[in-house]
Formats: C-alpha cells, structure tokens, sequence
C-alpha cells in the first residue's frame, strides 16, 4: 500500500494514463479527485474505481480554467480533510497531429497546446500549493513527455509544450523545496494511450499504442529493449505512483523518461 491514507489529485482521469493511475493509486490505498474535461470519460472513471473499492470524488474540470483547479484542489481538501499528491497529467496533442507542417500551424493551435499543456499545469500547482503547505509538504507530479528532451518530425507545439513543463518543474523545485513539497515529472514515450490521438468523443479504449497494434513481436519493434509483451499504461502509471509515493521522499527536479527501452541513450553515428 504504497499510498495509504494519502490524498490525491489526478487530471485528466478520463482515460489513458489518467485513469490508469486512478485505478492504480486507489488500488494503492489513495483517497482521489479525479477530474476531466469529459463528464462521461470522468463518470466512467469514478464507476470504475468505486466498483473495485476505491475512494474517489469525480469532478468535470477543464485544467486551463483557474476557477476549476481552485475549485479541485477545494474538493480535495473539503472531502478528505488534506492535499498529499498533486498529479498533473491532462495534456493534448497538437489539434491536426500528424498532418500539420510547421508553418502551416494556426495560432490557435499554438496556443491551445500550450494552453492546456502548460498553463494547465500552472494552474494546478499554483492552487494545490497552499494545500501541501498547510499539509507539511507533499508531492507534485507532471506527466510530461520524452519529446522534451528528442523530438520527432511535426511535434514542435507538442514538444515546446513540454519542454516548458519540465524547466518548471526543475523551477518548482527550487522554489517550493523549503516547504517539503517535491515536484518531479515522468515524461512518456512508449505504452502511452491510443486515445491521445483520437478525436474527443472516441470510446477509451484503456489501451497502448502498442498493444492496439495487436500481435507484439520485439523483433518488429525499434524499441533497443527486446521484451515479450508491449509496454503498457500501468508501465508509465507505475513510474508515476514511484513519485507520487514517500519511495522518493528524497528526489525532487526531476523529469524522467520512462519505458523508452534505451531508444534515448542511443546515438546515431554515421560511419
Ligand atoms: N499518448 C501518448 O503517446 C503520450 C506520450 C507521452 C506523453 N503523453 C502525455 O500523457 C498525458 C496523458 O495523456 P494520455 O496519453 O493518457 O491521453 P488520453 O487522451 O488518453 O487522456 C487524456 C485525458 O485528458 C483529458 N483532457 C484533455 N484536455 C483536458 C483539459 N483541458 N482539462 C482536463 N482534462 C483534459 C481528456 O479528455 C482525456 O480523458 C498527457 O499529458 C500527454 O501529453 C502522452
């Protein structure tokens, strides 16, 4: 029970890696807020965390409204007394994500990632912070991506967007370390959810990107790490429980990549 009798906040809970974490971290002893743009996503959610056991208050919030992360972290410190864990995990792919050459990106596109990418994670520890002061400390955690540190062709909001996310979290370190609050981040590359790149209203499928592409065989994959199943949601949400949970009392400022089986240690030289 790595989350016993701790209270945690979770964004985009909806699906993928949000909802995963909220079946884990329940799972795990946790007391949840779990909130998502998508009232049916987040209803689906809270049902499906109840039905095992798990305590949890679901809310439809949208994380670049300043009012409704105020109003989430409320909704944690009113039902369950305290704020432990703040999980900022909603985040959207560019709108138009792959087809969309760089100069032909609208400004709305722009700033709809970075709005929501960011300015979302602003707001969510900018309001979970007093709330983990009041509580003695606790731990903030960004999903981020493993763009921000090598990118791929058409990715540039994308990837603006989470660099950003992980130079504030080194920030937040600094900054909020005098209160016991840690800040660290986990930035994805594989075993993420199909639904991050399907349209909002897609059924959640609770899938991988790898495991939707059916069969797995390691020898098709350019994944250096050769193992006999695809990664998974639950990879990445236990790397995220890792840093929600006191198992790294003592690391704050950093931004991990998580399940790239090695692909950003390698070097390509060309000889
Ligand atoms: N899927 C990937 O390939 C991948 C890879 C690396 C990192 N990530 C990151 O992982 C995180 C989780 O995404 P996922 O892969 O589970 O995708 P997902 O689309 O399955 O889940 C994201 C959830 O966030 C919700 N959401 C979107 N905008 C929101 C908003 N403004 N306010 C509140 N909720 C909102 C969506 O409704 C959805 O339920 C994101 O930060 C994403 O950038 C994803």
């Amino acid at each position: 029970m790595r989350l016993k009798d701790k209270v945690v906040v979770i964004t985009g809970a909806g699906a993928g890696l949000g909802r995963e974490c909220a079946l884990l971290f329940a799972e795990q002893g946790a007391s949840l807020v779990a909130t998502d743009i998508d009232d049916e996503r987040i209803a689906a959610t809270e049902a499906a965390v109840s039905e095992k056991g798990g305590r949890i208050v679901a809310l439809t919030a949208d994380v670049t409204s300043e009012a409704d992360a105020r109003r989430t972290v409320a909704a944690a410190v009113e039902g369950y007394g305290k704020l432990d864990v703040m999980f900022c995990n909603a985040g959207i792919q560019v709108p138009g994500y792959p087809d969309v050459k760089f100069e032909d990106f609208t400004e709305e596109q722009w700033r709809r990632t970075l709005d929501v990418n960011v300015t979302g994670v602003f707001f969510g520890c900018k309001h979970a912070v007093p709330a983990l002061r009041a509580n003695g400390g606790g731990s903030i955690v960004v999903t981020s991506s493993a763009v921000a540190y090598a990118s791929a062709r058409r990715l540039a909001p994308y990837a603006t967007s989470k660099g950003a996310v992980n130079a504030l979290v080194r920030s937040l370190a600094v900054d909020l370390g005098e209160y016991g609050i840690r800040v660290n981040a986990i930035c994805p590359l594989h075993g993420m959810s199909t639904n991050f790149l399907s349209p909002a209203d897609a059924a959640v499928t609770g899938l991988s990107m790898e495991e939707a592409r059916g069969a797995w065989d390691p020898r098709k994959s350019g994944m250096p790490l050769k193992l006999d199943r695809p990664p998974t949601l639950r990879d990445n949400a236990l790397a995220a429980l890792f840093l929600a949970s006191d198992d790294s009392a003592y690391m704050s400022g950093q931004c991990i990549a998580t399940t790239d089986g090695g692909v950003l240690g390698g070097l390509y030289l060309d000889y």
